[in-house]
């Protein structure tokens, strides 16, 4: 059986490695210590039994799925594994210390993976032991339900690389888009402009959370609205996302919102801490402004 390696158990490595033991591979899923990692997959579970609830799949397939997550307390077991994806906090001093260890067990032909939003894969390929075999992988939230992974070569990155990733990310059923590695890669450097934009509106009062949500739910079409989604996504990573964009460029139109940052500073962080734009503490979401 294909092992895949996933280091970080938040929102997204849960995500992926959810979605990968759906399709039949083991998961090693490793955080900061065990206890984190086994959070994680407590995560997993509470999101497959959702599905059971509503009929998508049966109570076996989760038994099975959950077998092949194994919470992992130190990274020795990933020799075994095919890929290893980072998936953790968007902070290149912490993905730099994961992949300088991970480098200690990476077997000879395995693939690291970074599902950074925004650090560049160039740079970052230098934390490991061998930068051909190193890539962008960025999977989209939430991680079972969304259709698209963008692939990301570094300079260095060979083809062979480039290749077996795509591959892999396609036999996760999701569909691929190549990016050069350039700053917020394709889908980020448009939308964290706009989610960005949106604070700005906030900020200047020009309408209401309620009101900014529902201008671009109802005359966009988009799912949620700009705010929503930032909550969704997380204001830590909403706002490391528009500083890499804004110092990488160094243009003043990516510069972070003001409120953006205030918010960070409050621990406000969006659904995760149960309060961002809206306080997740009742039943439904109740906008804060
Ligand atoms: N596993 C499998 N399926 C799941 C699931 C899970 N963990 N969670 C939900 N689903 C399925 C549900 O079963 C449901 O399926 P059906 O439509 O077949 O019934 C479907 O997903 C939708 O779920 P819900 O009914 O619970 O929720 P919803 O209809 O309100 O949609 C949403 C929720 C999919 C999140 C939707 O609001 C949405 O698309 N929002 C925008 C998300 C988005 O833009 N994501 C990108 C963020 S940016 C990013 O990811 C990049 C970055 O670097 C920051
Ligand atoms: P999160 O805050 O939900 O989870 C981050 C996890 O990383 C936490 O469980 C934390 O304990 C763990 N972590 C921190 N330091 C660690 C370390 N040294 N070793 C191991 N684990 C450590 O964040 P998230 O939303 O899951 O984002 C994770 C990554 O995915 C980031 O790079 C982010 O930019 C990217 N991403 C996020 C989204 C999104 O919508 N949230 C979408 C695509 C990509």
């Amino acid at each position: 059986m294909t092992t895949i390696a996933v280091i970080g158990a938040g929102q997204m490595g849960t995500g992926i490695a959810q979605t990968v033991a759906q399709h039949g591979m083991k998961v090693l899923l490793a955080d900061l210590d065990l206890a984190h990692a086994e959070a994680g997959k407590a995560k997993v579970d509470k999101a497959l039994a959702k599905l059971v609830g509503r009929g998508k799949i049966e109570a076996d397939t989760v038994e099975a799925v959950l077998g092949r997550i194994e919470p992992v307390a130190d990274y020795t077991p990933m020799s075994e594994a095919s890929f290893i994806i980072e998936a953790a906090t968007e902070r290149e001093e912490v993905k730099a210390k994961i992949f300088e260890k991970a480098s200690e067990v990476l077997a000879e032909d395995a693939i690291m993976a970074s599902n950074t939003s925004s650090i560049p894969i160039t740079r970052m390929a230098n934390h490991s032991p061998d930068p051909k075999r190193f890539i962008g992988l960025h999977f989209f939230n939430p991680v079972p339900v969304m259709g698209l992974i963008e692939v990301i070569p570094g300079l260095a990155t060979a083809q062979d690389t480039t290749d077996r990733t795509t591959a892999f990310a396609e036999s996760l059923g999701k569909q691929v888009v190549l990016s050069q590695d350039e700053p917020g890669f394709v889908v980020n450097r448009i939308l964290l402009p706009m989610i960005n934009e949106a604070i700005f509106v906030l900020g200047q009062s020009t309408a209401s959370i309620a009101d900014i949500d529902k201008g671009c739910r109802l005359g966009l079409n988009h799912p949620m609205g700009p705010l929503e989604l930032a909550d969704f996504v997380g204001l830590d990573t909403c706002f490391e996302i528009i500083k890499v964009l804004f110092e990488t460029t160094g243009d003043s139109k990516y510069r972070p919102a003001p409120l953006l940052v205030k918010y960070v500073e409050a621990g406000w962080l969006g659904r995760k801490a149960g309060r961002g734009f809206y306080d997740y503490g009742g039943e439904e979401p109740v906008p804060t402004r």
